[in-house]
């Protein structure tokens, strides 16, 4: 199971407090099962065994085990929660299925406005064998859209209209949106977002699920862990680790704390932190509250944003994931010469050095005013990341009601929408 590991925030924080916290964040937590609060139409994320039935699992299984026969090459077309969940989950355990050459390689599209980034994808599934898997919950999303237009002729061109329709698959709202209407006209396999879950909470749908599956990784273990994650929380009481992170970022947040960076110190786990930092943006940012999340890969952030976590302005704070179990060794040899001086590092390994590059910046980032929470995750792989998802999707919801916000909208985001379109004449 995951574990935190908060004594270094004990210099900015005092016992009584976060007891107090946590028994806020419990009672956020009741408010937020019991369908009372803000936003509770999109509660469909909460109950993991209910989020996916026995029977989308067996269409989803007999789609991606067609896409992983047929294709080199898989496109995911889709932008926020239609995209980054599944990227996050593909990128996290890509150590263990990018060895496995029978999986088709994952692109993504349809996450920006950018002609360069649709020309390398263009050039890329030359001579390759590729199908679409289109996502949008409204449909109408405009980046997306673009791409899938402009994927979409490639694909027809390449094995006619016919073909080309049964290798599309749409993953959009049962009922409405263009997405829809398009996919039924053209008879493409479809796939449901459920109507109760945003987009930011929908990894663990078919949205993310489709994707994750042909990526090659084990979504039954995935869906696990985030049970596991569940259960653990729904029976625990007040000592469960979403009450503490939830409580530990509220209070961190009243003491001036206003940025959150999420770092980690695997290279591969850079699109968790983006798929973290969407969750909590979107959630949080509003009516003039929000904690601004940021994320990080250490070691190498640390050559570029560590000189301001260790002596900017003190309104930082870190989360930062580590996990304890490697999954391949590497030593450092030995040199004859020794002219770089490494000698001293010969027979190490790379994960041992890692780690104390971790102790030593905890330590000096605590000692420099910036509060760190440590999550440890036993190992990367299926049931952890579930259990992250679940984790960090739960304490999001927690921590917004905690700050009086809803959870589950995002009105801002329309206002640079209305100014585009105008600007486009729509
Ligand atoms: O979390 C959200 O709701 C958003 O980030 C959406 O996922 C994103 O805007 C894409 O929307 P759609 O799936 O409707 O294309």
């Amino acid at each position: 199971m995951l574990s935190i590991d908060f004594k270094n925030c004990l210099n900015f924080i005092n016992n009584q407090e976060l007891s107090l916290a946590v028994k806020q964040a419990k009672k956020s937590d009741e408010v937020l099962l019991s369908g009372q609060g803000e936003g509770s139409e999109f509660l469909g994320w909460l109950n993991i065994s209910k989020i996916i039935g026995r029977e989308n699992l067996a269409k989803l299984y007999s789609i991606s085990k067609k896409l992983i026969k047929i294709n080199d090459v898989v496109i995911v077309i889709g932008i926020g929660g239609s995209y980054l969940g599944a990227r996050a989950v593909i990128e996290a355990l890509q150590h263990k299925n990018n060895r496995i050459k029978k999986y088709p390689e994952i692109l993504f599209a349809g996450n920006n406005v950018n002609e360069n980034y649709l020309r390398d994808i263009l050039e890329k599934i030359k001579n390759k064998n590729f199908s679409l898997i289109v996502i949008s919950k409204s449909g109408t999303t405009l980046e997306p859209a673009i791409a899938f237009r402009i994927l979409r002729r490639k694909l027809e061109l390449k094995y006619g209209k016919r073909n080309a329709s049964e290798r599309i698959i749409a993953i959009t709202d049962s009922q409405k949106g263009v997405l829809k209407q398009i996919a039924e006209k053209n008879s493409y396999e479809t796939l449901n977002i459920p109507e109760d879950i945003g987009g930011r909470y929908s990894v663990l749908t078919n949205a993310g699920l489709l994707p994750v599956s042909v990526a090659g990784c084990d979504i039954g273990k995935l869906l696990d862990g985030s049970a596991e994650m569940q259960k653990n929380i729904d029976n625990s009481g007040k000592n469960n680790i979403v009450y503490l992170y939830a409580s530990l970022r509220n209070l961190l947040y009243k003491k001036g704390k206003v940025i959150e960076i999420l770092a980690a110190y695997e290279p591969s786990l850079f699109y968790f932190t983006e798929w973290w930092k969407q969750l909590y943006g979107e959630s949080e940012g509003k009516d003039g509250k929000g904690i601004f999340p940021a994320n990080a890969t250490f070691t190498t952030d640390l050559h570029s944003l560590g000189q301001l976590i260790q002596e900017g302005k003190r309104n930082i704070f870190e989360t930062v994931l580590i996990k304890e179990k490697s999954e391949n060794k590497l030593k450092i040899p030995f040199d004859k010469e020794n002219l770089d001086k490494l000698n001293y590092l010969g027979g190490e390994e790379i994960k041992n050095i890692n780690r104390k590059a971790f102790l030593g910046t905890v330590k000096a980032h605590t000692e420099g005013g910036v509060p760190n929470i440590i999550i440890k995750i036993p190992e990367l792989t299926e049931k952890y990341i579930g259990q992250l998802i679940y984790f960090f999707e739960r304490a999001c919801a927690i921590s917004c009601y905690m700050l009086g916000v809803n959870p589950f909208n995002q009105p801002g985001v329309e206002a640079y929408k209305k100014n585009m379109y105008k600007l486009l004449g729509k």
